[in-house]
């Protein structure tokens, strides 16, 4: 059976770590092979992952789109480096930057409505996991994947 590409957009700090770890628990949970990659290039597996899908020619077959205001977002990721006690040099980029991606992104799904899902992140980190199982596993049902008895 063919895979399936789902990637998480977002800017800084709308959730994406914490919820690719959550989904990846579910779908394993229901017998899905999963493949977590962080960006393509970042890892052996990322690199030739990012050849297989240059070669394919590829987009995504799915793109969840997390989005949040960007003080919210801010004020998140300012707790995650205090934390750690470090900060990334993302989350001191200024908020302006970060208004401006996140347009960017909002008018890329604008544009490609059936593709790419906005979610709203902004409430708590069970609700949002709720709202991506309701995307996404009807959408590897109706590929034919696991998840056939699943509830999302
Ligand atoms: N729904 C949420 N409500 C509050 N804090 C959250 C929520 N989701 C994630 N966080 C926290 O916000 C920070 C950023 O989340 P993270 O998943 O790392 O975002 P990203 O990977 O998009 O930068 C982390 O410290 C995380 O624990
Ligand atoms: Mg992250």
């Amino acid at each position: 059976m063919a895979g399936t590409f789902i990637t998480f957009e977002g800017i800084d700090g709308s959730g994406k770590s914490t919820q690719m770890r959550l989904l990846s628990g579910f779908l394993r949970m229901n017998a899905c092979d999963v493949v977590l990659t962080r960006e393509p290039g970042g890892t052996p597996l990322g690199l030739r992952l990012r050849a297989v899908l240059l070669d394919a020619q590829v987009v995504p077959d799915l793109t969840l789109l997390f989005d949040i205001g960007v003080a919210e977002s801010t004020g998140r990721t300012t707790r995650r480096s205090t934390a750690r006690n470090k900060r990334d040099r993302l989350d001191t980029e200024d908020s302006e930057f970060h208004a401006r991606v996140r347009e960017a992104y909002l008018s890329i799904a604008a544009a490609e409505p059936g593709r790419v899902k906005v979610i709203d992140t902004s409430g708590a980190v069970e609700e949002t996991h709720e709202r991506v199982k309701e995307i996404v596993v009807p959408f590897l049902q109706s590929r034919g994947h696991c998840l056939a008895g699943a509830r999302s």
